[in-house]
């Protein structure tokens, strides 16, 4: 049924079962938060687009909320969020809703649109064979995540409990070479490359050109995001493609 309030309960049933004594661990706590701004992000979005066709709130609501469902599990088996250290958590994620959520009387083809946008919000690209009526989905989703996890890890930063969140990353001082080798060949990087805080910045400022809507990156510009990563990232190996980010991310 497409009811915002059913998927709510879904969704809230679902993460209650893996608490423990009554809680979910923190980083899953984080997570179960992190759903409910995304949902919020994805609503205001495809409602500042004026995406007004029928269901259209429901599936915004339901690809933010349930985009990243497959986090409490990850979690609770491998005690971490790499998906190199335990599993795609976008495939995984697709795969749990499609067995698990309540689809009675969604229509087939708002089904695919969540599970191909749950399945892609966390790929580097979003395949070329994905169908035009998908792809909006997915590139609503993706936005919304990275415009939450933009907030989240300054705010974080900004209070002093970033590693509290990223206990993986140290602050090295460096941008590391691999990466910033990535970052000029491809304009990317890679999990697999960063090892400290500042790689993970770095990365995150990659994200700036991948954002799909106008309107998002308005949304961080006006919150001067991009500007306080790039003042926090200067000086630490990389100055040159700091710039020439900031340049491109001016132009958008
Ligand atoms: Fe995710």
């Amino acid at each position: 049924m497409y009811s915002i309030e059913k998927t709510e309960k879904w969704f809230d049933s679902y993460t209650d079962s893996f608490k423990t004594e009554g809680n979910l661990l923190p980083l899953q706590e984080m997570k179960r938060r992190h759903s409910k701004r995304v949902m919020g992000l994805a609503c205001a979005i495809a409602e500042s687009l004026e995406w007004s066709e029928e269901n259209d709130m429901w599936l915004a609501h339901a690809v933010g909320l349930l985009h990243d469902i497959a986090r409490f599990i990850q979690y609770r088996d491998y005690r971490t969020f790499s998906d190199r250290e335990s599993f795609d958590h976008g495939d995984r994620g697709a795969e749990i809703l499609a067995e698990e959520f309540d689809w009675e009387g969604i229509m087939p083809e708002d089904r695919n649109k969540i599970l191909t946008a749950v399945r892609f919000h966390n790929k580097k690209e979003i395949p070329a064979d994905v169908t035009l009526s998908q792809y909006r989905w997915c590139a609503l989703v993706r936005d919304a995540d990275k415009i939450d996890v933009f907030r989240l890890v300054q705010h974080k930063i900004d209070k002093g409990t970033i590693y509290d969140a990223l206990p993986k990353f140290r602050d090295s001082g460096m941008i590391s070479q691999e990466l910033a080798d990535e970052v000029r060949k491809t304009g990317r990087g890679s999990y697999a490359n960063a090892h400290s805080l500042q790689d993970f910045r770095l990365i995150q400022l990659t994200w700036a050109l991948d954002l799909n809507y106008p309107v998002s990156v308005v949304t961080l510009k006006e919150e001067n995001i991009f500007d306080k990563i790039a003042e926090d990232l200067k000086g630490h190996g990389a100055d040159d493609i700091i710039e020439s980010l900031m340049k491109k991310i001016s132009e958008i």
